[in-house]
């Protein structure tokens, strides 16, 4: 089918998605009535200003810095900055805003609050990592209330990019693979930081990012292209901003990457016809930053062509690049956009601002004793501990090497051992790093008894190359003046004096985020060879990796007796680890990205199709889709995790054997702890359409639960499963069910299941 026509279809078929967060009518009329007061005032000048988003202040997150920002704020050409904070640097600005500037139009304050504002969460692939939605929200929640008491009234999150490729630095900055979770994620944190009413003082505008597919980057390279199937799209990679919007999202940021010839800010489909048309968005879009010049060496155009095709595509808001602001005027007067593009931008971004309540009262978020008493609070920072713990995966624990005897004598070694400077991970906002806690400092708080020698082993990071990079970007690394051999000769020194060594390794922090494209996932060759040399003592060695994605650990696994995945924990991270080290948490984590073996074997993800030829692991079936130098398999599936406790799963049993229209079928394990532990364990449920109009994923997720048992105990868990569950987009787009059968797999990971069938008829 050509695009076009399936793009009617699309605009026919689809229903509207409803949002949340929609005024009542009559507040909806009255704010409609002031906007066009306000506009009717306003010249074309200060219209287009409210387009304009500079940043300003401390933090820089792109190529250019803006300039004579408070000068275009008392002209009335500034609708919002971001990258400043603090009620005293934010008051300074909105005083030139409201009191210097003719139409006195309040700022939005916008900033990247990710994973917390001051208190810092684990980065977000680990706060997926827990599958808890209420603790999701929750930190959320702290986020927006910190960042609201420290002036800031907007946050550009979540980011809700699928990615299949951890080659990609930014798949630390979302939830990893999968669209039902990544969907439910989404929908946990607008809520958590808008909450219902954005009048509330400690509410702040979300904003769903990066729209769209941006994860989808070729080669893994940041920037780089997306070409991608319609199919592809609304199956497995535009659920989670959907379900922002329809969660009331109120911003929306376009993504830097090309989608299939278009790049996405100047994408009039996808901004237009698919965000505010099929799904019923009716917040502002801003681009990102410099995304709108950045059209320019996509090919696009000059700036003044590329600022009208983003106008018009449905960009509403210019990050740092001044296209709108410094082109515009002259579109229109050349008529190359009407007054009414710039009217609908410009009504949107004031829209969003009455209804934050900043025009009764520009001030609402600027308060220093809100400032002094509610922004890294002991009870956020212990919230903070507490999903840092839920947010670790156990990958190995061989002969129940952990949890640590409390009376240990422990080698603990590695360069994120003592270190505070990375546990925040990237992208922490305002977080301060010095607050953090190191792993070393938690192992002596929660488990003073235990007899620590402590070895650096080596460098966090060796190699030249990668070292000068991350240290123009602020990582701060000193190289250590002892040779690599002494540093690793110390840690094995303390190692054979130890029962056990607790080596922590891994990336660091800046190696994470934007810009940070790796070739190789590899532990980096220093950091391998300390590693190696430790092990070779024959004592029991336990990896705790810090990491924004996952890493090729073939060696690792074979080799040591548990690894410990801790991501980059946040403000917390020393003492959720060594709650988790020590047994005072048994870890339930669960991976929300596949793990290769090898680089060779990406894209992996769990939800892949069947191919025509599976392989069924006959080494010498040759004409079958498979690798001859590698499984097909990954080293650790989606959804994996191990607990110090066990648990068995029974069979799993139906409550019928077919499904037929409003039904709901019932599917049901019973699952218990066998081992000795109490313990929390995530329950599974998949799906496989095994025979469609398209061709299905051999499994999807369709469904969780988190439950506690205490040792010994057994739970029945059950899952309502109805025709929904069953839908998908098939390819004329039109979203349904298709009649045959099913497999249902219930498991504690992807791969691990019990299975059943059903026919949906
Ligand atoms: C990033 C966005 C971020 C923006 C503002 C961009 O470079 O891609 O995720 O929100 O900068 O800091």
């Amino acid at each position: 089918m050509k695009y076009t026509s399936i793009l009617t279809c699309l605009l026919g078929c689809v229903s509207l998605g409803y949002a949340q967060n929609k005024m009542p009518q009559a507040e909806e009329k009255k704010m409609q009535v002031f906007i066009s007061n306000l506009m009717g005032k306003m010249t074309v000048d200060e219209k287009i200003g409210q387009l304009n988003l500079p940043s300003v202040g401390f933090d820089v997150t792109g190529p250019i810095l803006s300039q004579g920002v408070d000068e275009k704020i008392e002209k009335g050409l500034v609708g919002g900055v971001f990258n400043t904070y603090t009620p005293q640097a934010v008051r300074k600005l909105q005083d030139i805003a409201v009191k210097q500037s003719r139409l006195k139009i309040p700022l939005l304050f916008g900033y990247d609050v990710v994973h917390g504002h001051k208190t810092i969460f684990p980065i977000p692939l680990g706060l997926s990592c827990t599958w808890d939605m209420s603790l999701i929200e929750k930190s959320a929640r702290i986020a927006a209330k910190e960042a609201s008491a420290d002036g800031l009234s907007w946050t550009f999150s979540p980011m809700v990019d699928i990615t299949r490729d951890p080659r990609w630095g930014r798949m630390s900055e979302g939830s990893g693979e999968d669209p039902y979770l990544g969907s439910l994620i989404a929908k946990a944190m607008v809520k958590g930081y808008q909450t219902n009413s954005l009048t509330r003082k400690d509410a702040i505008l979300a904003c769903v990012k990066h729209f769209a597919l941006y994860g989808a980057a070729e080669s893994g390279r940041d920037y780089n292209t997306t070409d991608m199937s319609l199919n592809r799209m609304y199956n497995e990679y535009l659920p989670p901003y959907r379900a922002a919007v329809n969660a009331g999202v109120a911003s929306v940021m376009s993504s830097f990457n090309d989608i299939n010839g278009v790049p996405a800010t100047a994408n009039k489909w996808l901004l237009t016809d698919v965000l505010r048309k099929q799904w019923g968005f009716s917040g502002f879009v801003v681009s990102d930053y410099t995304g709108i010049n950045e059209l320019v060496p996509h090919g696009l155009g000059n700036l003044q062509q590329v600022s009208v095709l983003a106008l018009k595509a449905g960009v509403d808001m210019d990050m740092v690049g001044e296209g709108f602001l410094t082109t515009l005027k002259q579109s229109l007067n050349e008529k190359k956009i009407s007054i009414a593009d710039i009217d609908r931008a410009c009504r949107r971004i004031l829209e969003a601002k009455y209804k934050l309540g900043l025009f009764s009262d520009p001030y609402k978020y600027i308060n220093e004793q809100r400032a002094a008493t509610e922004i890294l609070t002991p009870q956020n920072r212990a919230d903070a501990r507490m999903i840092a713990e839920r947010s670790l995966v156990l990958l190995k624990n061989d002969k129940q090497v952990l949890p640590l005897k409390k009376s240990a004598r422990i080698a603990l070694i590695g360069p994120l051992a003592d270190n505070r400077r990375d546990m925040i991970g990237n992208w922490s906002a305002a977080g301060d790093w010095q607050k953090a806690v190191s792993i070393l400092e938690g192992l002596k708080n929660v488990a003073p008894q235990l007899d620590i020698t402590y070895a650096k082993g080596a460098n966090l990071v060796d190699d030249p190359l990668i070292l000068k990079q991350i240290n123009h970007n602020g990582a701060d690394i000193v190289p250590d003046k002892r040779s690599p051999e002494e540093l690793i000769r110390d840690a094995v020194s303390a190692t054979k004096k130890a029962d056990v060594a607790v080596v922590v390794l891994g990336e660091s922090a800046l190696m994470g985020g934007e810009a940070t494209s790796r070739t190789s996932l590899d532990l980096l060759p220093n950091q391998k060879e300390l590693l190696k040399a430790v092990t070779a003592t024959g004592k029991p060695v336990v990896l705790v990796l810090m990491n924004s994605r996952p890493l090729t650990l073939e060696w690792e696994d074979a080799n040591v007796s548990a690894i410990l995945e801790t991501w980059f924990a946040g403000t917390e991270a020393g003492n959720a680890i060594a709650n988790v080290l020590t047994g005072n948490y048994n870890p339930s984590g669960k991976l929300t990205a596949t793990f290769p073996h090898n680089v060779g074997q990406i894209p992996i993800y769990y939800n892949h199709k069947n191919t025509g030829r599976p392989y069924s692991g006959d080494l010498m079936d040759k004409y079958k889709s498979r690798y001859i130098d590698s499984p097909n398999e990954p080293l650790y599936p989606f959804g994996y995790g191990l607990s110090y406790t066990t648990f068995i799963y029974s069979p799993v049993t139906l409550s019928a054997a077919t499904l037929t229209g409003t039904q709901t079928l019932q599917a049901s394990v019973t699952v218990t702890n066998t081992g000795n532990f109490d313990g929390e364990e995530v329950v599974q449920l998949y799906i496989r359409d095994m025979v469609g109009s398209i061709t299905r994923p051999v499994k999807e997720l369709k469904g969780f639960e988190k439950i506690f048992l205490k040792k010994g105990e057994s739970r029945k868990v059950t899952f309502n499963i109805s025709v929904n569950d069953l839908k998908f987009y098939n390819n004329s787009l039109n979203y349904v069910a298709e009649p045959g059968d099913f497999k249902i797999f219930i498991g504690t990971n992807s791969r691990d299941v019990q299975e059943a069938s059903f026919t949906l008829k």
